[in-house]
């Protein structure tokens, strides 16, 4: 939930730290700081607040002169969002000061422990323990004192650290927390996502759970746990350094919904040939289909409500029974898994922390997981026994978008792929000719709804929005009140519409906006009545559907259009004009679209 850099070289490093800071915003965005060596001495510079506000105290940099530092952009979790508590953490003695993504579980028994021994605490975080204990360990080898620091330890941490005692050097520590080095020439860097390194480097190394590095500015070594040194592969980092910027879009959400098309096509492009689904990275599943009965989704957020999507397209071609269960709550429910069981695990940042812990406990009971992911080298995709990458490119918007479409353009092909080798699969040049063209009418949908600004300024205002849908719309419901509460504040919940006479049709009053999605013919005519119910008590209908659906477009007050397209692949066009609805309310409501209040990007605590 915290963004972590560091960088050694010869360049001034607050400017670098700084601006690696802007491109972590979005993990965390309370409060900031940055630390530099300069010789022997260590400056540090906190602010409640934005990355802007740092750039502002510390004069872009200016006023923290040094070629080495780590920096650190927060979401509160322990203390709340003051300079206080802001990182980085400094030890009492001066000589060390750390940076910390992630969460220390024994951090309470460790402060009184550390207090005893006569530790002052000047913060109210967790991660002030580490300071100490690196302090308290420190007998002129740091890495001894980052291994026995590391063994007292329990939770999640990427760290970052700096010791007077050794200008010109940086250490990197992960535990359960994403942190990737970056190999420059002369420069070397650490961030918690490659986002932050690509204006500056392609090469990267990713660290793995239990290794730290010693990072100098013309060498890189990485050690295990135990402190012997490893030798690691250096990847290239494919996505040009454009991908992370806005590109001429007043936002990184507008941006991310434009380019859903080409999201959407990177990913399901490689994956069809001569009209046939090929997973190159799932060949090793097909001997294990016959042997599965059941198969679970699980997930958080938007990527829960893409496996909701995803389920009927996998039920009715593979005819197997799909559960789809919040990460959150399948961790503590003993679940009913075994090895008969797939596990569908989906994320797009690979670190929510219930989702790797759902992974973990399906493990643990012998079921096969396969992880549809989209940050390369993540947590969850080196922990499931498959991992098919969504080639969304970096998703910086805190509201996902193209995340969450191409992880459904992925459950569909999966659905077609393990429909094949059951044989259960017919037609699949028709199937596959569907698939390809969704790139194709996602991009009708933006273009078919000139209307959505205009709509945006009708509603913008309003109390709550109820969001309704049956079977497929249903799912998009769920995803597109999700997008419209997150980024505009505004009260949004969806419904089955078939629900609403069980309760929530008591809500429903004279100009009450609903908005029903209407794109599944096949129980058109029960939306139908769900809606002439709803205006009967004097509500005001926006609905989603076809040009040609007359009988909807009749009785609405407001529509947004999709182009026709099968039910079963119909979530990831149906949910474009909803994203875009979201985006327009909350650019009326003033809201920080990219970055809204409370939130972050990927929610690596429980
Ligand atoms: O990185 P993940 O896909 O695992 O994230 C899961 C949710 O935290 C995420 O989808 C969240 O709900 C988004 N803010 C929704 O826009």
């Amino acid at each position: 939930m915290c963004g972590i850099v560091g960088y050694t070289g010869t360049q001034e490093a607050a400017p670098v730290l700084l601006d690696g800071l802007k491109k972590l915003e979005y993990r965390g965005y309370d409060s900031a700081g940055i630390a530099v060596m300069e010789g022997r001495s260590i400056a540090i510079c906190k602010v409640k607040g934005r990355i802007a506000n740092l750039c502002e105290k510390t004069k872009d940099g200016e006023a923290l002169p040094g070629t080495t530092g780590i920096g650190h952009t927060r979401w509160a979790t322990h203390g709340a969002p003051t300079e206080e508590n802001a990182h980085p953490h400094l030890s009492n003695d001066g000589r060390f000061a750390v940076v910390h993504n992630g969460i220390i579980e024994n951090y309470m028994s460790l402060r009184d422990e550390l207090i005893r021994s006569g530790y002052r605490f000047e913060s109210e975080t967790d991660t002030e323990v580490i300071v100490h204990l690196i302090e308290r360990y420190y007998k002129g080898n740091m890495r001894d004192a980052l291994i026995k620091t590391s063994n007292r330890l329990q939770g999640s941490y990427a760290l970052g650290v700096i010791c007077s005692e050794e200008p010109g050097r940086i250490y990197a520590v992960r535990e359960a927390s994403p942190l990737i080095l970056g190999i420059g020439v002369g420069e070397n860097f650490f961030a918690s996502d490659v986002t932050a390194l690509v204006s500056h480097t392609r090469s990267v190394i990713y660290l793995e759970d239990g290794e730290f590095a010693e990072i100098d500015a013309d060498s890189v070594r990485v050690f295990d746990g135990a402190g012997q040194e490893i030798r690691k592969k250096i990847s290239r980092v494919l996505w040009d350094v454009r991908a992370a910027e806005k590109g001429g879009h007043e936002h990184f959400m507008l941006k991310e919904i434009m380019e859903q098309p080409g999201a959407v096509r990177a990913t399901v492009a490689p994956r069809i040939r001569n009209g046939e689904v090929v997973f190159e990275e799932l060949e090793t599943l097909i001997p294990h289909l016959e042997n599965v009965r059941k198969i679970v989704i699980t997930a958080c957020g938007s990527a829960y409500y893409a496996g909701c999507a995803g389920k009927y397209a996998l039920e009715r071609l593979c005819r197997i029974p799909v559960e789809v269960e919040l990460a959150s709550e399948l961790r503590y429910s003993d679940p009913l898994i075994d090895e008969g069981t797939l596990v569908i695990v989906i994320s797009q940042s690979g670190e929510t922390a219930d989702t790797i812990a759902a992974l973990k406990e399906c493990r643990s009971k012998g079921a096969k997981t396969l992880a549809i992911v989209n940050v390369v080298g993540s947590t969850v995709a080196s922990l499931a026994d498959w991992t098919v990458y969504t080639w969304a490119g970096p998703e910086i918007a805190v509201a996902t978008t193209k995340g969450y479409t191409t992880q459904i353009a992925v459950l569909y092909m999966l659905a077609a792929y393990i429909a094949k080798h059951l044989g259960l699969l017919q037609n699949e040049a028709a199937l596959t000719d569907t698939l390809q063209a969704l790139p194709r009418r996602i991009q009708q949908a933006i273009d078919m709804n000139p209307s959505i600004p205009a709509l945006a300024r009708k509603y913008h205002a309003s109390k709550a929005l109820f969001f309704i849908g049956r079977n497929t719309d249903y799912a998009v419901a769920l995803e597109g009140a999700l997008k419209m509460k997150e980024i505009s504040y505004l009260h949004s919940e969806a419904y089955a519409a078939g629900e609403l006479k069980h309760g929530t049709i008591a809500l429903i009053e004279e100009h009450q906006p609903v908005i029903a999605l209407c794109c599944n013919a096949s129980i058109m005519e029960k939306t139908l009545s769900n809606i002439v119910e709803v205006k009967s008590r004097g509500a005001e209908v926006l609905a989603l559907t076809f040009r040609s659906n007359r009988q909807i477009v009749s009785v609405a007050d407001d529509l947004l259009f999709i182009p026709p397209v099968d039910p079963l692949f119909s979530a990831v066009i149906e949910i474009v004009p909803l994203q875009l609805l979201a985006y327009h309310v909350a650019r009326e409501n003033g809201c920080d679209i990219d970055k809204p209040k409370n939130l972050a990007k990927s929610v690596t605590v429980e």
